[in-house]
């Protein structure tokens, strides 16, 4: 049976939504999966910074326009003050062996830090834009800055566009029937908490990966 939901579920708190970094009831009651990847940059000492990034969405509008909009981007965090300064960043998407690595860059997040290095990761240069980019990653975006946005009036968040410039990837994912680009060795994808509305129970399922059908 469909439920309605047009106001927060008493099951889900407030104080939940802010505990978990600032989000919506809305987020974990769709809990709607989006990519996984890895934002790289440098920082304004020459390291290079790191960024996992879930809530984002990608869009090709004309044969050279493919723009990824960046839904929810810290304006406190390093990245978004990467971005503001150099205005490019590579977009780095990991299969699911190397996630850990890819997690341990929010520990390693401090400004002193090469989070690449330091997260078991090697650091190359982009080709086109001045930027780390992670060899491990199947496939980099190398993207400018176009536009920015806050998410909503006096939020603590950023929307930000990015026109892609230059793409890097392994030839073994052009085919599904070697590497690919789905499964567990493709793209990995996000949800949020999942909530069940009506007891607040939480699904443990965190990272998902499609197989083709
Ligand atoms: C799976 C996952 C997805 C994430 N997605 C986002 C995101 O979309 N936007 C964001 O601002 N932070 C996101 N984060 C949190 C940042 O990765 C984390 O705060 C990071 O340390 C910030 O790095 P920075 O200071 O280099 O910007 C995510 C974290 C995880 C584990």
């Amino acid at each position: 049976m469909k439920k309605e939901f047009a106001v927060r579920p008493e099951a889900i708190t407030e104080q939940k939504c802010r505990d978990y970094g600032n989000f919506s009831w809305h987020d974990f009651v769709t809990a709607i999966p989006t990519p996984l990847f890895v934002v790289t940059g440098w920082k304004s000492n020459g390291k290079a910074n790191a960024c996992m990034q879930s809530w984002a969405a990608m869009a090709g509008g004309a044969p050279d326009n493919y723009v990824c909009i960046l839904s929810k981007v810290s304006k406190s965090g390093h990245m978004y003050k990467s971005l503001k300064e150099t205005g490019v960043c590579v977009l780095n998407f990991p299969s699911g062996d190397i996630i850990d690595c890819c997690w341990k860059t929010i520990e390693n997040n401090q400004f002193d830090a090469d989070e690449i290095t330091s997260s078991g990761l090697t650091v190359e240069s982009a080709v086109a834009v001045d930027a780390p980019r992670i060899v491990e990653c199947f496939l980099n975006i190398e993207c400018e800055m176009l536009w920015e946005h806050e998410l909503y009036d006096g939020s603590r968040d950023m929307t930000v566009a990015l026109k892609t410039v230059h793409i890097c990837m392994d030839d073994d994912r052009y085919d599904q029937n070697k590497l690919g680009r789905f499964g567990k060795a493709g793209y990995q994808f996000f949800s949020h908490c999942p909530t069940d509305p009506e007891t607040g129970k939480e699904d443990s399922v965190e990272l998902i990966s499609f197989e083709c059908i």
